[in-house]
């Protein structure tokens, strides 16, 4: 959470590359935001509550040129989200901004309060500026009193660190929140993530933890905790600066809904052949699948429904036991597993701190773990064993879409590898298998096309506060992904439930009252099942939505209820049809409501504290 940036370069550019890296990077926080530039004599803070274009208005009245510059968007941890909290903060000629939390940041305080520390703000990020004013004697170098002043801090950390004293320098530190950086001609850029900097460069240094980097107008040096310099060399990063724009969407995420079956394209290119009947991933050939006598999946929020859905692809195609556990719960239980178990880590932003906190424990326990993400180099895809990336491209709305269903299909792939390397399928079936991979993005193309008439339908149900989603099978979790997808972006009330548990107490909510969203796509055993869930609401005097591939279900509909036509498609594919009505629906209603879609209250898109 939280996003940095830094740059130093030209001082008529350096506002305008830190208001344009902060915009990229709201998605990490967008409560408050700040920049501090500096030059020689003379340093400026700007801090505001609120979203970033507050901030903006505040520096248009200033005309402030620098040549060095840092700034902060802000997903509040310790302290309100008020203007005094926001960052950067000071001490001394000393300001930084920071990403991460300080954990002994309370004892810490409480001595240098002792010492005649004055503190004005409530964040734990304060206790650092203090900490590195007091190293900062004459003849100190800033990288010098940063280093000593972070000695005693404990928690994780991305930080960005200038001086009045040193106006060409930033330093830069992290301990397990990530920090990129890059150069082109006589300028040099700092931020936490890729999006921010892409604009200027696509060869990134990715900073490991423990690193800190000294940046000036003329160089780049990296530097480990004991002072000895070290390399980190720069990767390509292939996204387009284009990518990460709204392409005239009114909303990332409409955009996000909409680029699906390019990204499934792009994920599953290379990775199968049409002639062969077989799946590849080069980055597992050195993971041995048959030593794996179980598999146990590890999620947040999306990707842990994308994580469910793994479940009964794993284990319907491949025959291997496979668990899913929240991250965040994993890792505080007695579990069990060992050597033998797979730990598949799935995260969009691969910086998830449950997710990859509870990798690293699994790991330690002997686990073998996969990360399966969509951002290069992220903790996740550093910390796993093996790495498997989706190729979502950046995802920037706050919902999470083409994110779920680029998880799903490389699982889905996954599976298919595995079963074919433990020789659990014949090759028709594999070929079956792999035909429903092929044909599933226009069928994702169909399904977009239902964007306007959900539209409408979203004017019906837009009022209504609370909803029910029910699906069954592989289809359960795409009820729980819909009701999510409705109460982050439209704080509408909305549960998930597996259709056959309705009567074991849910149905007792059901009225007029109520609408309730039925994902039955036609689909053998389950079908018939959901048909009588149907019959259960409807003599209850529930409204139904259902989204069905079954065009004959319109004859079983009362006057108030509604009908969503899919495509037909593969059962063990289907989430990948039926969310995205899910999607379009949560999208038009909040859109409705005016709700802030792409940055919803409370939420941030990369959620690094545990
Ligand atoms: O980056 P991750 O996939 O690890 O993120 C996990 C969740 O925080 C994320 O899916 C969240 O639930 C989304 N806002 C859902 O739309």
């Amino acid at each position: 959470m939280c996003g940095i940036v830094g740059y130093i370069g030209n001082p008529e550019r350096t506002i305008g590359v830190l208001l344009n890296g902060l915009k990229s990077l709201e998605y990490r926080g967008y409560d408050s935001a700040g920049i501090c530039v500096v030059s020689e004599g003379e340093r400026n803070t700007v801090r505001s509550e609120g979203k970033l274009e507050n901030l903006k208005i505040k520096i248009e009245d200033k005309q402030i040129t620098a040549p060095t510059g840092i700034g902060h968007t802000r997903w509040a941890t310790h302290g309100k989200p008020t203007e005094n909290n926001a960052h950067p903060h000071s001490c001394g000629p000393v300001s930084i901004v920071h990403n991460g939390i300080i954990e002994n940041y309370s004892d810490l305080k409480e001595e240098l309060s002792a010492r005649g520390h004055e503190f004005y703000s409530d964040t734990d990020t304060e206790v650092l500026a203090h900490l590195i004013e007091e190293q900062y004697e004459d003849g100190v170098l800033l990288e010098e009193a940063v280093l000593k002043g972070f000695e005693r801090v404990e928690g994780s950390y991305a930080v960005a660190v200038l001086s009045e004293n040193e106006p060409d320098k930033i330093v830069a530190l992290r301990k397990f929140s990530p920090l990129v950086i890059a150069e082109s001609e006589n300028e040099k850029f700092i931020a936490s993530d890729v999006p921010a900097i892409l604009p200027y460069s696509k060869n990134i240094i990715f900073l490991e933890d423990g690193d800190i980097a000294v940046i000036t107008s003329g160089s780049i040096k990296i530097y480990n905790y004991s002072g000895q310099e070290i390399k980190r060399d720069k990767k390509l990063i292939n996204w387009d600066p284009v990518m990460i724009e709204k392409a005239g969407y009114r909303h990332y995420m409409l955009k996000e809904i909409h680029e699906q079956p390019r990204a499934i394209l792009d994920t599953i290119r290379g990775r199968f052949s049409e002639s062969e009947f077989t799946v590849e991933f080069e980055e597992l050939l050195k993971f041995n699948s048959k030593d794996i006598s179980k598999i146990l999946i590890l999620g947040c929020g999306t990707s842990y429904h994308a994580s469910l859905i793994g479940k009964y692809l794993i284990e319907s195609i491949a025959g291997i036991s496979t668990e899913v556990d929240l991250s965040s719960e994993f890792r505080y239980r007695d579990n069990v597993i060992d050597d033998k178990t797979l730990i598949l880590s799935i995260s969009q932003s691969g910086e998830t701190a449950d997710t990859s906190e509870a990798l690293i424990a699994a790991k330690e326990q002997g686990a073998v773990t996969i990360g399966l993400t969509n951002v290069e180099m992220s903790k996740i895809a550093r910390e796993a064993d093996f790495t498997v990336y989706t190729k979502a491209g950046p995802e920037i709305g706050v919902a999470s879409t083409k994110a779920f269903t680029t998880q799903i299909i490389t699982i889905y792939m996954m599976a298919v590898y595995l079963a074919i390397k433990r020789k659990k399928i014949d090759k028709d079936l594999s070929k079956d298998l792999i035909r429903s991979l092929i044909s599933l993005p226009k069928l994702m193309q169909v399904a977009l096309e239902l964007d306007s008439s959900i539209k409408v339908l979203a004017k019906e149900f837009h009022t209504y506060k609370n909803f029910i989603y029910l699906g069954r099978g592989i289809n359960y979790p795409v009820a729980l992904e819909g009701s999510l997808k409705l109460k982050e972006i439209s704080y509408i009330h909305a549960e998930g439930y597996a259709a056959g548990e309705m009567k074991h107490g849910p149905i007792a909510l059901i009225d007029e009252n109520m609408p309730v969203v039925l994902i039955a796509p036609k689909h053998g055993n389950y079908f018939q099942k959901i048909m009588g869930n149907f019959q259960e609401i409807k003599a209850r005097g529930g409204r139904i939505i259902v989204v069905t591939s079954d065009s004959s279900f319109q004859n079983q509909l009362g006057k108030d209820d509604r009908i969503i036509l899919i495509p037909e498609c593969s059962e063990l594919l289907s989430p990948l049809v039926t969310v995205i009505p899910l999607q379009f629906l949560a999208y038009h209603i909040a859109n409705l409501l005016g709700t802030d879609i792409d940055q919803p209250r409370n939420l941030a898109k990369v959620v690094t504290v545990e």
